[in-house]
């Protein structure tokens, strides 16, 4: 399996800044409008793969018992920073665990667990699938939601991955990202390949970083299949920030699973 602390190791250090335009807000009015649909008022939330904590923190002003999850040092060190920075009242509210979701194992339950901005495809194996859908379902309650999202498998295939260019000036230089993926349709995964040069005002190259990710794209049926091994009941499948259907124009894909 792929560490995370290798593929979020030296590219945390950029996240925040590549990821800038990132909707956390609309996300976190996307999730209320889904809890508020499925009538549940969770207490006690559990975050898979919570990155830098930026969605926890927003979150924070609605749940008192927040538990963020993720395997790499490095992007835990900035959560870290980042609850400094939202104070005290929020900071209480939060706590982290710098550990691989394959090896969470605490005696406690909750009542939501959410996974954002496709965590769930890092896991590439049918074995690593199967130990993610286990641990989600050991950690929630009897009727609790697990709300996920992920790349949708027949978008990818039918759209295919595409080399990415992104350039995000920042007050010290530029961070230029390149990105070269290729897809394996024999074992549904798109390995994407990351190159970040940062170059200061002068132009100068000041570091190169090279990470490749790993992504394990998914099909419904897929997800239905560890669902039900694992004790869930599918509530929906949606298109990210959509309430229709996932479809092959859209590459993000959402499933929420009710916990039996
Ligand atoms: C694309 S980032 C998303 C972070 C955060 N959810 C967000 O929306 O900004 C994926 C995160 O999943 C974490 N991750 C990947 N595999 C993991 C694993 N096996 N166990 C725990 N965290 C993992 C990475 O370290 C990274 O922080």
């Amino acid at each position: 399996m792929q560490s995370s602390q290798s593929v979020f190791g030296c590219y945390s250090k950029y996240y925040e800044t590549i990821y800038s335009d990132k909707e956390y807000i609309e996300e976190a009015n996307f999730l209320y409008n889904l809890l508020s649909v499925w009538r549940v008022h969770p207490n006690e939330v559990l975050e898979f793969g919570s990155g830098t904590s930026k969605l926890s923190i927003i979150l924070a002003s609605k749940f008192d018992n927040i538990t963020c999850v993720d395997s790499s040092k490095t992007m835990i060190d900035i959560a870290q920073k980042n609850l400094l920075k939202a104070g005290n009242d929020v900071a209480s509210k939060i706590k982290i665990h710098n550990c691989d979701i394959i090896n969470f194992n605490i005696e406690k339950k909750f009542d939501l667990l959410i996974s954002f901005f496709h965590v769930v495809c890092y896991f590439n194996t049918n074995e690593e699938l199967r130990v993610f859908f286990e641990k989600a379902s050991s950690h929630l309650s009897k009727d609790c939601l697990f709300i996920f999202d992920y790349w949708y498998g027949p978008a990818v295939i039918h759209q295919k991955p595409s080399n990415r260019n992104k350039v995000i000036p920042t007050s010290n230089g530029l961070i230029k990202r390149s990105c070269i993926s290729e897809l394996n349709t024999n074992n549904s995964t798109v390995s994407v390949k990351y190159k970040i040069n940062f170059v200061d005002r002068n132009d100068n190259l000041i570091e190169e970083i090279y990470e490749t990710h790993n992504m394990r794209y998914l099909f419904l049926n897929e997800i239905n299949m560890y669902a039900e091994l694992f004790g869930f009941e599918v509530l929906k499948h949606g298109s990210w920030f959509k309430n229709s259907p996932p479809n092959i124009d859209d590459w993000n894909a959402y499933s929420i699973l009710r916990k039996r």
